[in-house]
């Protein structure tokens, strides 16, 4: 039943539509609250008797590529943030590449859909050899990654067939800010954001409902953008990672080119791009980076750019003063749930655009689902 596309045309689209449900079942049996001392608490069974060693480490690794390497990006901000340990990013062919430190006293995180890529695999074999705790975040129950690492967390997103990830990222965001939560302390000091957060999590399938209602509006943005020859995407802080994932979406499937930006760098170089021609996408939702965000929709305007803005729902006159851009408006989460929110349009837009443009969705051309050779 999982493998059949129901109402829907194609693979993607149906993963794109059931992730409330995928989200349900991601965090079914571990996110907890309730009871008589009304307690919230994350039980993540596969990482019990390791906790400890985790939260002692020297720093976390997080090792993956393509859309699981961004959704370990989009909750590095997160997990530094409640566990204190300090938290590195590793592309695994780039690991292997340099040949890069790890210590015994390293957490290596490996994320994984399938749980069988090379260049993940390999990493994984050089890491166990330097000696350092291994935990595995995959998709696949019995999974070589799954099986060869001391412990890990299944994210239980249900069979994924559209070659381009789509419910599996989510998934993995979700575990990962679990995993934040249960690394964390449970300091008096940080007692109200970890409730935030847990809340913010029971509640994300709601606001994954509320934001597919905008599959129309993305394919009314795709049919403007389909004679394109590019597409920037600019993000910072908790959504670096969705500019660099939305980006990866478009050239993927819809064979678009198509680059995620820091935000922090367009000065440094990718200014010199804006013109009146070039489309750019600018996420600009609620959090810490608001108002520099808001600055560099300023400069973008100031050099005509042709400018798409998301925002939180009710913001469109504060990211665009004026009008003039084209906005849409997302439900607001908390901050470091944002990005499991965001990346939904940009995966309806990736997906109406390569319908548009008549490519294969679910197959991409020269692209595989699992990458298993080097
Ligand atoms: C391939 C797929 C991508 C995927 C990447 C990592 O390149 O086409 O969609 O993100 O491998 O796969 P994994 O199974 O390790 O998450």
């Amino acid at each position: 039943e999982q493998i059949n596309k129901g109402k829907y045309k194609h693979y993607m689209q149906k993963e794109i539509h059931e992730q409330p449900e995928s989200l349900t079942t991601t965090m079914r049996g571990k996110l907890l609250r309730g009871g008589s001392c009304k307690a919230k608490t994350v039980l993540l069974g596969g990482l019990k008797d390791h906790l400890k060693t985790i939260r002692r480490s020297r720093r976390i690794v997080f090792i993956g590529c393509g859309t699981s390497y961004n959704a370990a990006l989009a909750a590095r901000p997160i997990l530094e943030e409640l566990s204190g340990v300090p938290v590195t990013m590793e592309i695994a062919s780039d690991l292997l590449d340099r040949q890069g430190p790890i210590y015994r006293e390293d957490t290596a995180v490996f994320v994984s859909q399938s749980g069988e890529t090379a260049d993940t695999l390999l990493a994984l074999g050089y890491t166990l050899e330097n000696g350092a705790l291994c935990v595995g975040i995959t998709n696949t129950v019995g999974s070589v990654i799954a099986r060869n690492t001391h412990c890990g967390v299944h994210i239980n997103a249900g069979c994924e067939i559209g070659v381009a990830s789509t419910k599996a990222y989510t998934s993995q965001i979700v575990v990962m800010a679990m995993l934040a939560l249960a690394i964390g302390g449970d300091t008096i000091s940080k007692q109200e954001r970890r409730e935030a957060i847990i809340d913010g999590l029971f509640d994300l399938p709601n606001k994954i409902r509320e934001v597919l209602k905008l599959d129309q509006e993305m394919k009314d943005l795709a049919k403007l953008l389909i004679a394109e020859q590019s597409l920037l995407v600019f993000g910072r802080g908790y959504n670096y990672a969705t500019a660099l994932e939305g980006a990866l979406k478009v050239k993927e499937v819809a064979l678009m080119h198509s680059e995620g930006i820091l935000a922090g760098e367009m000065k440094h170089g990718p200014l010199a791009l804006v013109d009146e021609n070039l489309p750019i996408v600018v996420i600009a939702t609620r959090d810490a980076c608001f108002s520099k965000q808001q600055s560099v929709i300023q400069q973008l305007r100031a050099r005509k750019g042709h400018l798409i803005v998301m925002c939180a729902k009710g913001d469109a006159a504060s990211v665009c003063p004026g009008g003039g851009c084209r906005v849409i408006e997302v439900p607001q989460v908390e901050d470091c749930l944002q990005p499991v929110v965001n990346i939904v349009p940009c995966q309806l837009l990736a997906y109406h655009l390569t319908v548009l443009r008549g490519y294969n969705v679910d197959q991409p051309r020269n692209l595989a689902k699992s990458m298993t050779t080097q």
